[in-house]
């Protein structure tokens, strides 16, 4: 165990944690679009997903709890890389390239904070119903307590709610975008060839996860989906 925290505590073994826990967050981001698209299908298709979910019983806890250590420990290590990193930074500058790269990552750690600020907002707001209960009430009184669809298209119809959500997709892109170039870098493609490509890809893909989000928020304002409530 002691290893562990000794590799956990190193400066590699610190960028190794980011990555992998990154990559696992990215994957649930992923896989919760997937889902969430379900809301342009239609009540049924989208309450029958969410159904699906929850008979998945202890699984789902499982699932859940390991999500949420995941989480915890992409923050925690985000938080001691970023000490070190101002412990260890000289006096002055003596390169453009260190200014940009903590400029960077002074950025990421800004915009991972606003990150946990929304997922603490959006639990309070769609999983514990706790800011609009009147919303999170048509959950249960639809579709045999699965109502999920009712739920997001009353609080989206809400401009404000609709509004705050794409504006924290912002922050998911350009946390995304900086957050898959590093992994990108970490994982030995930093080259002058492939460079410009990891630039690329990590703005396509941060772009589409951000940007299918946002317009999920946007739908209800946009009459695409449900009508105004
Ligand atoms: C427009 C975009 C989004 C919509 C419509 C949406 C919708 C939902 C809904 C309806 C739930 C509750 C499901 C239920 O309890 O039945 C949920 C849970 C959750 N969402 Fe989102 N979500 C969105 C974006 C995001 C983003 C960008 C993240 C992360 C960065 C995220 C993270 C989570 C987490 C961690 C949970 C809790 C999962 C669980 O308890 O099983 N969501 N979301």
């Amino acid at each position: 165990m002691t290893w562990l925290l000794a590799f956990w505590r190193s400066s590699i073994g610190g960028k190794a944690t980011m990555a992998v826990t990154g990559l696992l967050l990215f994957g649930f981001v992923v896989a919760h679009l997937l889902g969430n698209l379900q809301l342009l299908a239609g009540p049924e298709k989208l309450n029958a997903y969410a159904k699906m979910l929850h008979d998945l019983g202890p699984l789902l806890w499982v699932a859940r709890i390991g999500l949420l250590l995941v989480f915890a420990l992409h923050v925690a290590t985000a938080i001691r890389l970023s000490r070190h990193n101002k412990a260890a930074r000289p006096v002055a500058y003596a390169r453009e390239a260190t200014l940009q790269a903590d400029f960077a990552s002074r950025s990421m750690v800004l915009s991972g904070l606003s990150l946990l600020v929304f997922v603490v907002y959006h639990l309070l707001h769609f999983t514990l119903g706790v800011t609009n209960p009147e919303h999170f009430a048509k959950k249960a009184q639809g579709a045999g307590g699965f109502d999920v669809y009712s739920m997001v298209t009353a609080s989206f119809a809400n401009p404000a709610i609709a509004t705050a959500y794409a504006a924290f997709m912002l922050v998911l892109f350009l946390h995304l975008k900086h957050g898959i170039q590093s992994l990108g870098q970490t994982l030995g493609f930093h080259h002058g060839r492939y460079t410009p490509w990891l630039k690329t890809l990590s703005f396509l893909l941060a772009a589409a996860l951000a940007g299918g989000n946002a317009f999920l928020a946007l739908s209800v304002q946009l009459g695409i989906v449900g009508g105004k409530l």
